[in-house]
């Protein structure tokens, strides 16, 4: 018998296609993020679910679809699922982790240029007929060399954003809740408490997933700890950082600026970082390129295929 998977959004015919070679495939016909009672409406007799981070997927969808056995999220992180609900019910969870380590850290050091080079800031300046021609003290921005990265969360993106940044004379330091002594040799990184972290950086990149420990860590008091001079960069999830705090620190002048893909109510902005010149704002591109996604949509396949095959999934988390 063919089982039925059902796909929330559009992803890459290549994944499609790979899906189709061992199910029954049912995409919505709504390219926009679905309600909760539309997931479920659609996914009536699917047996594997591919949603994206867009998704809430807990145990009220569950309890209404118990023939869901898999869900295969479109994503590596995994905080738009309850593990917990899964795990109770015995319902596989997989993710798409290794194929976006190095566009999400592009991304990450593409945002400290952006932002300690005034990019955005000066490309808005030229468009409006403003340059006037290079000057002695026009638009200068902060150097990176030599310069301390603080990076939060050294998981497979952060370190591959200190490999980065390494190359461009910027000292590493890190902290997580374990350490990585293989970073340490190969990088120099040096394991930092949280506090050492906030006061160290010149430039501090999230790079952690969200979950209880992390959400709201980057507060209001967390920025009264940093440098003046310090920039902070998320790439990781934005309810990590309270978007109302990071407004009032750099109204206060309590940190230089910022660089953002992501954000605590996606796909809201905080409407007081959206005038901001020294903030660069990126609408969640982290994975965004035509490469990573098709090899996003096939990873999903793969484990939807193995698990409906009777195998184990390659990219299980529950
Ligand atoms: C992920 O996969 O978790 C990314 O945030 C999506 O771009």
């Amino acid at each position: 018998m063919v089982e039925k998977v059902f796909v929330t959004r559009r992803i890459p015919q290549a994944g499609l296609d790979a899906l189709a070679a061992g199910a029954e495939v049912v995409v919505s016909p709504h390219d926009r993020d679905l309600s909760p009672e539309e997931v479920i409406a659609q996914s009536a007799g699917c047996r594997a679910l591919v949603p994206t981070l867009a998704n809430r997927v807990d145990g009220p969808l569950f309890d209404a679809r118990p023939e869901i056995r898999i869900v295969a999220n479109f994503a590596v992180g995994v905080d738009n699922i309850d593990l917990e609900a899964a795990r109770q019910r015995g319902v596989v969870v997989t993710n798409t982790p290794g194929v976006l380590t190095a566009a999400t850290a592009d991304l990450a050091m593409a945002l400290i240029l952006a932002v300690t080079r005034r990019l955005v800031e000066g490309d808005a300046i030229l468009r409006a007929g403003q340059f006037k021609g290079i000057t002695p003290l026009f638009m200068l921005g902060s150097d990176l060399e030599g310069k301390t990265l603080g990076v939060f969360g050294l998981g497979r993106i952060g370190l591959a954003l200190a490999r980065r940044a390494a190359a461009f004379g910027l000292r590493i330091i890190y902290h997580k809740r374990s350490r990585r002594p293989e970073a340490e040799a190969e990088l120099g990184a040096a394991y930092v408490g949280f506090d050492q972290l906030l006061a160290e950086s010149d430039i501090l990149s999230i790079n952690a997933p969200l979950t209880e420990e992390t959400k709201g860590l980057f507060n209001y008091q967390a920025f009264a700890r940093m440098k003046r001079e310090a920039f902070l960069i998320n790439t990781g999830r934005g309810p990590i950082v309270v978007e109302a705090d990071l407004v009032r620190a750099l109204d206060e002048g309590l940190i230089q600026g910022a660089g953002l893909d992501v954000y605590e109510r996606e796909p809201e902005v905080h409407p007081g970082l959206l005038d901001k010149k020294n903030v660069v704002l990126a609408p969640h591109l982290g994975s965004a390129t035509q490469e990573v996604r098709t090899k996003m949509a096939l990873l999903v396949a793969e484990n939807v295929i193995a698990f409906l095959g009777g195998r184990e999934p390659p990219n299980r988390v529950v």
